[in-house]
């Protein structure tokens, strides 16, 4: 097929050898010669105006391919950074240092690097789209690229940059890869993302660690209140007790939810998948549904007292945690953060001091199954799938999608080709050859099929 060319991957690796990690500062340094890389393959791929822009934080990669006025305008974004790849022992292969091998669900290789599917991986595709399109003269449409290094770690950065060029940006379309197909064979096109707060609570105990012997019963223990906090979270049915929390969840009606099924098949899948006995989550949902239209709360980090080899009788004087919430529409994750300080700060008790903080987060995203976007996506997979795809909501969180629909009035339509089992943000990431190749030719048809 014209779309498999090894040259393409050989490019991709170029870009995964660079440890783009956002996170780190460490790594700021690589972040920046990312950006710089993909600036160059936008220049290659005939791109006519390419930018670096550089901010507070990570650099902002943007290019503009203007034909005329009279034909529409198509945004494409994508993230170059990638999550720090600990635990590093537990990569097969060095996450830097891609590899392709062969699985089971991906029988005609997968490219295993950190940044491979999530996101790497898909936003090339996006520039060998374009580079194809342009080089054979069937672009009908003008081309705005938006790459950032800080998807990451909350965007911050970019939303700003969005707000003060706002006219530069405005376009009839964003589309994004950076999400999941579900499967080759039965591809379904992300409708929804869930929104996120993230937050941090530190429990101050005594001014020091102390001898849990001699001081042991007699003061609070930073960690034991903090677990209990933690745990007054959830109540029986894994709902979350946060007064108000659930207010402005919709919910959704039996129909929509039968749309929403998880066979006892796919039930069995996903245990076995994860090596794991039974599901768990809010009652009354089943496993699809906790995942996609149901609002969480989970720990992401917990720490504190002795954690080195061997034991030692201690009391720490401080706790720690990270705890994500994932929003559904219409929460709004500025209102659920406050909500979440209030609470902890009530539900904390008197002989330990608290501290609640926010990191970061986003609103949800819903898209119309009506809109032109979706349409033209939904043409592009039948074609080069063979089979309509269906729509599907998803359980993670981009920000910059509400942000851009909020700043720019435009809708994005995720067009993912990777799978729940590619394991982003976990060991030996990796993400399919047919996946990424099939990509190009799915976002080439939507091109087409947008601009008619
Ligand atoms: N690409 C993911 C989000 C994603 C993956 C959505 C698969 C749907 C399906 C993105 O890079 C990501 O990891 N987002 C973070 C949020 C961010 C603010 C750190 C997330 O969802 O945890
Ligand atoms: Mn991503
Ligand atoms: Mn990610």
């Amino acid at each position: 097929m014209r779309f498999e060319k090894k040259e393409y991957l050989d490019e991709l690796f170029e870009f995964l050898k660079i440890p783009s990690i956002s996170a780190d500062p460490n790594y700021k340094n690589d972040v920046k010669k990312a950006a710089e890389w993909i600036a160059e393959k936008l220049l290659d791929a005939g791109c006519e105006k390419v930018k670096i822009e550089n901010t507070k934080g990570h650099p902002i990669v943007y290019g503009e391919n203007f034909i005329s006025k009279e034909l529409p305008t198509i945004l494409v974004y994508g993230h170059y950074d990638v999550q720090p790849p600990d635990p590093i022992d537990l990569w097969e292969n060095p996450p830097f240092e891609p590899v392709i091998k062969n699985t089971k669900i991906h029988p005609d290789g997968a490219i295993f690097a950190r940044g491979s599917c999530d996101d790497k991986g898909q936003l090339y595709m996006h520039v060998k789209a374009f580079q194809i399109l342009k080089s054979s003269n069937k672009l009908k449409c003008n081309v705005k690229f938006l790459f950032e290094g800080e998807e990451e770690v909350g965007s911050e950065n970019l939303e700003s940059y969005v707000n003060k060029f706002k006219e530069k940006l405005k376009s009839d379309i964003i589309i994004i890869s950076d999400t999941g197909i579900g499967s080759l064979e039965k591809p379904k096109i992300t409708i929804g993302l869930r929104g996120l707060s993230y937050m941090e609570i530190s429990v101050l105990g005594p001014n020091r660690d102390l001898h849990s012997g001699l001081y042991g019963g007699s003061v609070a223990n930073p960690i034991n209140v903090l677990n209990k906090i933690i745990a007054s979270l959830h109540d029986k049915e894994n709902k979350i007790t946060i007064p108000g929390f659930y207010k402005d969840v919709i919910e959704l009606s039996k129909k929509e939810r039968e749309r929403i099924i998880f066979s006892e098949l796919d039930e069995k899948n996903f245990r076995k998948s994860l090596d794991i006995k039974s599901t768990d989550g809010e009652l009354k949902y089943n496993t699809e549904e906790r995942r996609s239209i149901r609002p969480t709360l989970d720990v992401n980090g917990i720490w504190g007292g002795y954690m080195g080899e061997g034991s030692k009788t201690v009391i720490a004087s401080t706790a720690h945690a990270k705890i994500s919430m994932r929003l559904v529409p219409n929460q709004k994750w500025k209102k659920i953060s406050s909500l979440f300080k209030k609470h902890i700060e009530k539900v904390s008790p008197k002989h330990v001091k608290i501290k609640v903080k926010t990191h970061h987060g986003g609103e949800p995203y819903l898209m119309p199954i009506n809109n032109s976007g979706y349409l033209a996506a939904e043409k592009a997979y039948k074609e080069s799938f063979g089979i309509k795809p269906k729509p599907k909501r998803d359980g993670g969180s981009i920000p910059i999608v509400p942000m851009f629909e909020k700043i720019l009035g435009s809708k994005t339509v995720l067009m993912g080709f990777g799978f729940d089992s590619d394991a982003i943000h976990s060991p030996n990431e990796h993400f399919g050859v047919k996946n990424f190749y099939r990509g190009i030719e799915t976002i080439i048809l939507f091109y087409d099929n947008f601009s008619k």
